[in-house]
């Protein structure tokens, strides 16, 4: 057996150690005892976490093959080098693994659920309705589905475009059943669902990454100091992620930090915290020592080192499948079906005070707003580092534009947003109109674009070619053709709220988080072509976007009218199961609405028309000194003054004086 295969036979059995002891200490091995409900079984007890735990494994194992044939190995001119290809064509057999694992999770699931033994589910009528109607069943239809097409495309895969697709493919496949599994049914389920999520996907990445480097290693595999050196890079951050992700998944469970010790879930937590910091101590030793020997061309060390550290973080991984599948320590307070809905109690009638003071954590915003403001700081710091000049007013009006963003998705506003219409409507015209103003006028893109440093070897792609990969793409040139802006801005106000859409986006955190992300990134594409800094594929005059700026603008009026004249309230359901005792009906309170959408196009204009007058009077500017550059020079190349408009004037005087003779 070569030194990898017996790794990856020491991997399962530390995974499924991890496993069945957190089962047993957990108290997941041990038959559900509800009176009047059926018990599925022993097999169901035990298969259930057992194919949970493939589905995390061949997921981890698929996303670090991508990984490292997208990202960590070198590619040449966009094209694979050999060894990436024979990952990305693993990846094809993992992609299948996780397949099977997902179907036989919903099968076992679909028992689970029933409580009936696996056999009476297999030949039962439930298991279409459940893969294809119970959230938990879509969510592994999905896996299913996904990881059927990595298999199918990784194999026709040359490119590192290509891979980098599958890569994003397969952490997309972790989503589904993150957002759907017993962290949905948390009391604080946004937190709860959005940590979850975030943890698998920067732990399949670190993890995933980790186990295939290590695999790189034993097979002597070419590129490792380069590929380490990437991973090193990355991993710091990675475990960064894992630990914060963890602390507040286990915060939107918890209710004291004494649980941690005093339930079975919390000790599960202790276990895996303990991993964590010896998976730190680790990862200090391999930068201190075994990285720098990697660089001398003696891997040995860090191959020891590294495969230890994926034995810890599989049987890490047992664990938090064991952790998942235990029940948390209940609440002391009765929840009724608002809190269930919002994750809190609905708050006291709305004033000013109320939106300024209850302030509310929402954890997916808060994460892109610290990328957001983080990696635009590091740019500008690194651009002045090097001496070179960043207009100040760029960093201002991006860091305005985070702030906005951030009072909108944390402060009272977020906490009132989903139970009243018109401050939603309110969050949305802002996240629409107001913040990608802001951002936009950062010039984003062309910051990267001068501070991200070119790759180190000519034809491989690092940060600052993928950014121009996806510039230059088809889908890039096609979303910003203004005309295909300004469709996605306008229409999609229009299907979102006279469709189920946003009845639909207001049950799902996930359908929450689309459409918030939605109204920033229309709004960032339709204000790039109006008053973007940053190059677009088609860039057009100033009185066009002024022009197409106008005509716009009512469509969002129309919008509010069509709201302030409707007899039926959009989402009742969602608005009636809430339960509010105060303020306004739900229809006056959507007629407010109406009101803020009909009014508000006035204050992005403004702002526009402002910044377009002044870049309009900024380009006139540098295009008149550019012509008096070119005339001087032509003049001084003459014999001339020197000055473009004396020389002008000196010569329409010496024509007179020979017309007058
Ligand atoms: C500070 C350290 C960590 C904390 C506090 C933590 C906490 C948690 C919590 C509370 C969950 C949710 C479990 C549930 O659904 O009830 C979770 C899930 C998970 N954790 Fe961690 N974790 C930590 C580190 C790690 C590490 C180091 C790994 C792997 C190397 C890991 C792997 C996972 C996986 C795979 C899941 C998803 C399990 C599933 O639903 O299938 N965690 N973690």
């Amino acid at each position: 057996m070569s030194r990898a295969a017996r790794l990856a036979v020491a991997g399962v059995c530390a995974a499924l150690a991890g496993l069945f002891v957190a089962m047993i200490v957990g108290g997941a091995a041990t038959p559900r005892i509800i009176p009047g409900l059926p018990d599925e079984g022993t097999l169901t007890r035990w298969a259930l976490p057992i194919s949970k735990l493939a589905m995390d494994v061949a997921g981890v194992v698929t996303v670090g093959l991508l990984l490292l044939a997208t990202a960590l190995l070198p590619s040449d001119k966009g094209l694979l080098g050999k060894p990436a290809l024979a990952y990305t064509r693993a990846a094809a057999w993992t992609g299948l693994a996780w397949a099977v694992a997902a179907a036989s999770t919903l099968v076992f699931s679909l028992s689970e659920t029933l409580g009936t033994p696996v056999a009476e589910v297999i030949g039962g009528n439930e298991l279409a309705s459940y893969a294809s109607q119970a959230s938990q069943g879509i969510a592994l239809t999905l896996v299913v589905l996904f990881g059927a097409a990595i298999a199918l495309f990784a194999r026709g895969a040359i490119t590192a475009g290509a891979s980098a697709g599958l890569l994003v493919l397969a952490l997309a496949t972790l989503m589904p059943p993150a957002l759907t599994g017993h962290s949905s049914s948390a009391p604080n389920h946004g937190l709860a669902t959005t940590s979850v999520a975030l943890h698998l996907l920067v732990l399949s990445l670190w993890v995933g990454g980790l186990l295939l480097l290590v695999v790189h290693a034993l097979r002597g595999g070419p590129r490792l100091d380069v590929a380490a050196a990437r991973f090193s890079r990355m991993a710091l951050w990675c475990f960064a992620g894992v630990g914060l992700s963890g602390v507040f998944s286990a915060i939107s469970r918890l209710t004291s930090v004494q649980e941690l010790f005093t339930s079975s879930y919390g000790l599960i937590i202790v276990a895996k915290v303990v991993a964590f910091a010896v998976l730190g101590v680790i990862g200090w030793w391999h930068r201190e020592r075994t990285l720098p020997e990697v660089s001398a061309g003696k891997p040995g060390a860090f191959t020891r080192l590294a495969g230890v550290e994926g034995l810890i973080m599989l049987l890490t991984v047992g664990l938090a499948v064991a952790l998942s599948r235990t029940a948390p320590p209940p609440l002391d307070q009765p929840v009724d079906r608002a809190y269930e809905l919002l994750g809190y109690l609905v708050p006291p009638p709305v004033s000013l005070a109320n939106l300024a003071t209850l302030w509310w954590f929402d954890l997916f915003f808060a994460v892109i707003a610290v990328l957001l403001a983080g990696l635009y700081a590091a740019g500008v710091v690194r651009l002045r580092r090097r001496g070179d000049h960043w207009p100040v007013g760029r960093t201002v009006s991006w860091g305005f534009g985070v702030l906005v963003l951030v009072l909108l998705t944390q402060s009272g506003i977020a906490r009132y947003a989903p139970v009243l219409f018109s401050v939603h409507m309110a969050e949305h015209m802002v996240l629409s109109m107001i913040v990608p103003i802001f951002l936009v006028l950062g010039a984003p893109v062309t910051l990267a674009l001068r501070a991200l440093r070119p790759a180190a070897r000519r034809g491989d792609r690092g940060p600052r070619e993928w950014l121009t990969v996806i510039l230059h793409s088809r889908v890039m040139k096609v979303v910003s053709h203004p005309a295909v802006a300004t469709a996605i801005f306008i229409t999609s106000t229009y299907a979102l709220y006279f469709t189920p859409l946003f009845a639909g986006a207001m049950e799902e955190h996930l359908g929450h988080i689309a459409m918030t992300l939605h109204f920033l990134l229309s709004g960032s594409l339709f204000f790039w072509v109006i008053v973007g800094i940053d190059p677009a594929p088609v860039k057009l005059p100033y009185v066009g976007r002024l022009l197409l700026l106008f005509v716009t603008m009512p469509f969002h009026a129309f919008f509010g009218i069509a709201l302030m004249s409707m007899s039926t309230v959009i989402a009742s359901e969602w608005y009636d199961q809430l339960g509010r005792t105060w303020g306004a009906s739900s229809l006056s309170d959507q007629s407010t609405g109406g009101g803020i959408a009909w009014a508000f196009g006035e204050i992005p204009t403004l702002i526009v028309i402002i910044a377009l007058a002044f870049q309009w009077y900024r380009d006139e500017d540098r295009r008149t000194k550019r012509a008096d550059r070119r005339a001087d020079a032509k003049a001084a190349k003459e014999g001339g003054s020197g000055d473009a408009e004396l020389d002008a004037y000196n010569a329409y005087l010496a024509k007179l004086d020979r017309g007058g003779k």
